[in-house]
């Protein structure tokens, strides 16, 4: 296969340390699908001997120095992962990150060698519009300005209607291939090369009911799993959906 699948766990501001230990002792990596788990940032040292990798839910994009409360790419690498998510809704909402700030950190990460999980995605009102693919083509270029080509091909990217994260209510996936293949025909004109690597996850209360069909889309690489990654038995299920 041309890209290894790919799921990724986002715990959000949840679990604890037995849920750590859960985890450890529950989750199995595996060879056909890149298993990620992104705890808070405080449990990242809790989790011992996992076999699968781990990844942060933020980052900043500044070098060690005077930026209280923040972790920087050093930090989350001796930590021992291997991904960062940037750019997700909830940082962009709750903490008015922009486009070109994350950008900023996805260039910090893939300059630290570690891959960045950059989320897009559309509001409810812009998809009753008709108007996502103008509004996440927006995101996409403030990222595709700041990061080389030869960079970018390393990028995970993360398409999340944000209807769709925590509600319950999933995209089609139909709704999903179109926008997945939007994105990779975006990559594409960047060049070929970038947009047959780069992997596009989808997320949006993915669930083990729902992530087969999703997964199955020619331009659906994996997923970025939110509400269903508290429990091994859910996430366990949706990452051998992608096999
Ligand atoms: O990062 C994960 C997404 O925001 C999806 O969350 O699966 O709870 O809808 P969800």
């Amino acid at each position: 296969e041309l890209r290894k699948p790919l799921v990724a766990g986002n715990w959000k501001m949840n679990g604890n340390r037995s849920l750590v230990q859960d985890f450890c002792k529950s989750l199995a990596g595996s060879e056909q699908v890149d298993i990620v788990v992104c705890p808070p940032c405080g449990y990242l040292s809790y989790f011992d001997q996992a076999s699968f990798a781990l990844g942060a839910q933020d980052v900043s994009h500044l070098n060690n120095g005077a930026h209280t409360g923040d972790h920087s790419v050093e930090m989350i690498k001796e930590l021992g992962c291997r991904y960062v998510i940037v750019g997700h809704s909830e940082r962009r909402e709750d903490h008015q990150e922009s486009s070109e700030l994350v950008a900023e950190k996805a260039l910090a990460v893939l300059t630290g060698g570690l891959t960045p999980i950059v989320c897009v995605g559309e509001p409810l009102d812009i998809r009753e519009d008709n108007k996502e693919q103008e509004f996440i083509g927006k995101q996409l270029t403030a990222l595709f300005d700041k990061i080389p080509a030869e960079l970018l091909s390393q990028c995970v990217i993360a398409y999340e209607p944000i209807w769709a994260i925590g509600t319950g209510k999933t995209a089609s996936p139909e709704q999903a291939q179109e926008v997945h293949k939007f994105i990779r025909d975006e990559l594409a004109k960047v060049g070929s090369s970038v947009a047959e690597k780069v992997r596009i996850l989808y997320g949006g209360s993915v669930k083990p009911s729902n992530a087969s069909e999703l997964f199955n889309q020619p331009d659906v690489d994996g997923g970025l799993i939110g509400g269903a990654s508290l429990t091994t038995e859910d996430f366990t299920a949706i990452c051998q959906s992608a096999n």
